[in-house]
């Protein structure tokens, strides 16, 4: 073979290489060119016979048959394995299947999203605010002064801009009465701050769910029917409520609500520290002071607002110990709750 034959005859190996369809048409081609008794042994064999002048043509085109061909075969086997992979007769059916988790809600969606649906019932809408506040919202329109003593308890994370982390959900009564006439009917939950030292049942990042109804002649009487169906929806038929006398800058008469304990009912037991009730809610007539600075007629209108703390319920609800639990994101816990 001269070297202007072999020059064809690569061409042509390198064209079936490229062409070969299966692994085992790859195979063949590599023992027709490069095996034991191939075409490559075959040229090197004949190079000491072969003219002189064309010796050295047809050593390098004999190389060139063993790296091209050798490389291109080695790439198309590749390509032909990974095809093969794909392929439904190799298709291994005894593999595990891909299995993904189906998520849950959170305790603390899950009392928002029930209260929300319960005040629904009553023709409550949610109406939503912002984290950042200002002052004058958080404390000065709901009666609380600068100088007031309540605000030191609940002095939190100011901003630079004179502005701060809400420490309530009350705001965003202010805000829903500042944009719309009465009568008003609201639930707002929301996240709150305040400058707690977390513990078992503090955080300084927290929940709440205020409520606001105004308008003419409301009365204590609707809050309290209104907290009665609350907790018997929320909390199961036999629970009742009772009301503290208590104080609020923004309330008058301020009162606390509990609920009779769900577990013992009223018995006494570990979740109610045994004194059968359990603390839920602040809540109050809204002072005339407040319904003064959003521009409301005193005179004509009365309302009732109540604010209460989710984690608490989350945490009376479900027996969870621990409020930490609820932020620590550990799936073994959230998923017990479907
Ligand atoms: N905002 C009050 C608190 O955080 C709760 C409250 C709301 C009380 C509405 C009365 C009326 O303690």
């Amino acid at each position: 073979m001269n070297a202007e034959e072999l020059a064809g005859t690569i061409q042509e190996a390198l064209e079936e290489g490229r062409t070969a369809a299966a692994p085992e048409a790859l195979e063949a081609i590599r023992v027709k060119y490069l095996g034991r008794k191939g075409l490559l042994p075959r040229v090197m064999k004949g190079l000491k016979d072969a003219d002189p002048s064309e010796r050295a043509q047809l050593g390098k085109l004999a190389n060139q048959l063993k790296q091209e061909l050798g490389k291109l075969l080695g790439a198309r086997k590749q390509e032909l394995s990974g095809a093969s992979g794909a392929d439904a007769a190799n298709f291994d059916y005894t593999l595990p299947g891909q299995w993904r988790q189906l998520g849950t809600r959170h305790p603390i969606s899950r009392v928002i999203e029930d209260t929300a649906e319960i005040f629904a019932r009553l023709g409550f809408t949610v109406a939503e605010g912002p984290d950042v506040e200002t002052g004058y919202r958080n404390f000065e329109a709901l009666n609380t002064p600068p100088h007031h003593p309540s605000l030191d308890a609940q002095d939190t994370f100011w901003l630079e801009s004179g502005e701060l982390l809400r420490t309530q959900t009350s705001p965003v009564q202010i805000r829903v009465m500042e944009t719309q006439p009465p009568p008003v009917r609201v639930i707002t939950p929301g996240r709150c701050y305040r400058r707690d030292t977390t513990d078992a049942t503090h955080s300084a990042n927290f929940h709440q769910i205020e409520g606001l109804y105004v308008d003419k002649c409301v009365s204590l009487a609707d809050l309290k029917g209104t907290m009665a169906y609350f907790a018997r929806e929320l909390m199961g038929p036999s629970v009742g409520v009772r009301f503290r006398p208590h104080f609020f800058p923004f309330t008058e008469p301020s009162v606390e609500c509990d609920f009779s304990c769900h577990v013992c009912g009223g018995k006494g037991c570990s979740v109610c520290k045994h004194s059968g009730w359990i603390e839920i809610a602040g809540a109050g007539m809204v002072d005339p002071r407040v319904f003064k600075r959003v521009g409301y007629d005193p005179a004509g209108v009365t309302g009732y607002a109540f604010g209460m703390g989710v984690e608490r319920i989350a945490m009376v609800k479900y027996g969870i110990k621990d409020i930490r639990m609820l932020y620590d994101n550990d799936v073994r816990f959230l998923k017990q709750f479907k």
